[in-house]
């Protein structure tokens, strides 16, 4: 691993590198059944024995709803520029289509008029995982109707905020929701196998270019993005089986949604999998493109994979990195800066991409309050390190515009309930009280210069 222990100066990324926070609705607003609300599948999710650890759900979370005055200061009191945030669907439209919850509406307009008051470039999420506990009913992003409910969504979302709002991004990881909600059952809405995960998949890549035409229709100067999750795929050995996995496991993880989006239809490779989708490719390859003013990549770790032919479709699995032995988060995840560094630059590569930003990065530790103070000198490093990385990614000429640390404070994280920390501020869930952590403070020292 490079040494990345110099010191890095803010400036060093030019004057108009957007610095932001990034969040997301259903991990932070609460106030899930007031204010006219519908609930979303994390809400219906969250009720079902067993399925999010300790039987948390995100009923009040952060309170977001109620503090988000005193919550943006602290963004603005950090110094980032940019806050990045999602909308609920079902609270501006309680059962996701027809009638409008103008309370919810105007719950956003508050947020982001206090944004735009505070001197942060506010940056709309339009999908980040929470549909409408009422279309899940009707198949969700398995159903067929979903591109016309989700139209709607949009058209509302830009006809509502279009006059405020410049930056959209129009989905939150698809590979994410569509494989961990449609394929694996381990996030809401709890969905299992290819019969569910392969409509999924094909209807969040015509909606997420649909969902930019409509913005792009609607929000005149409007710079429109979405956002894929990036992984690194290491094989284990470079034995054939293991470098053959490790490409299955890459073809998922990191093609199978930027590619329809960039134009070249799903991937062409000779993978099972992906035979149905390919038929799809040659009536829908120009339906799934859309000209992207900008791509959010969000990077957590890289993954190492081996050769094992018990595991369906992929016939790959994971060596965890605790079994590696390499620094890993508290969720378990391998931290390696270099890997981020690479994972750019591959993205870059694809000749139709003309800017990135990171619309997340991050990492979860067991954090320590003492005496009011909360020592995270692991995440200062982490941040340290991935930044310097992300640096010389934009020196070699990467078109990187902007980064956005995951997250602004501790929140509900999916599955995994309130336990795994990611905030730059820390949340007492008891008490709604916030404090910031060390790592919150290096930020502003840095964003000060310093
Ligand atoms: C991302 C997701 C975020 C957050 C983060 C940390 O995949 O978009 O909502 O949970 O992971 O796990």
């Amino acid at each position: 691993m490079k040494n990345y222990s110099q010191e890095i100066h803010y400036t060093a990324f030019g004057d108009d590198f957007l610095w932001g926070v990034a969040t997301a609705a259903a991990q932070n607003e609460g106030a899930y059944n007031s204010y006219g609300r519908g609930l979303s599948i994390w809400d219906t999710f969250s009720r079902r024995n067993g399925k999010i650890k300790s039987f948390h759900k995100p009923n009040i979370a952060c309170d977001f709803y109620h503090r988000y005055k005193d919550d943006l200061l602290l963004v603005k009191a950090l110094g980032f520029k940019v806050f990045r945030f999602s909308v609920s669907w079902s609270r501006i439209l309680p059962e996701g289509t027809g009638r409008l919850n103008k309370e919810g509406i105007a719950f956003y307009h508050r947020v982001i008029d206090e944004c735009i008051k505070l001197g942060l470039v506010p940056y709309l999420t339009l999908y980040h995982w929470d549909m409408p506990a009422t279309l899940e009913k009707e198949g969700g992003w398995t159903s067929p109707l979903l591109l016309k409910w989700f139209n709607r969504y949009v058209t509302v979302c830009a006809e509502e905020f279009g006059d405020k709002v410049k930056n959209w991004i129009i989905l939150n990881e698809p590979f994410g929701f569509t494989s961990l909600g449609y394929m694996l059952g381990r996030h809401a809405p709890g969905k299992k196998g290819l019969n569910n995960f392969l409509p999924a998949v094909h209807h969040a890549s015509m909606a997420q270019a649909e969902g930019g035409r409509i913005i792009r229709h609607l929000v005149t100067h409007s710079r429109i993005g979405t956002t894929f999750s990036c992984s690194e795929v290491i094989p284990y050995s470079y034995k054939e089986p293991d470098v053959e996995a490790a490409n299955r496991v890459d073809i998922l993880l990191n093609r199978l949604f930027i590619e329809p989006a960039l134009g070249k239809g799903y991937p062409r490779e000779d993978f099972k999998f992906l035979e149905k989708l390919q038929l799809y490719s040659w009536k829908y390859t120009s339906k799934m493109h859309f000209a992207f003013d900008f791509i959010g990549l969000q990077n957590y770790f890289p993954v190492v994979v081996k050769y094992n032919p018990l595991i369906p479709i992929v016939q790959a699995s994971e060596v965890k990195a605790a079994s590696r032995k390499v620094s890993c988060t508290a969720l378990g995840w391998e931290i390696n800066p270099d890997s981020f560094y690479r994972i750019i630059k591959r993205f870059w590569s694809y000749e139709e991409v003309r800017e990135i930003i990171v619309t997340e990065n991050g990492a979860a530790f067991k954090d320590k309050l003492v005496d009011g103070m909360i020592k995270d000198d692991q995440r200062i490093h982490y941040f340290q390190t991935y930044l310097q990385a992300l640096l010389k990614a934009k020196q070699d000429g990467v078109n990187i515009t902007g980064y956005f640390a995951w997250t602004l404070m501790d929140n509900f994280e999916w599955s995994e309930g309130y336990y795994p920390r990611f905030g730059l501020i820390h949340v007492d869930f008891k008490t709604q009280l916030r404090t910031i952590k060390n790592s919150g403070y290096w930020f502003r020292d840095f964003l000060n210069g310093g």
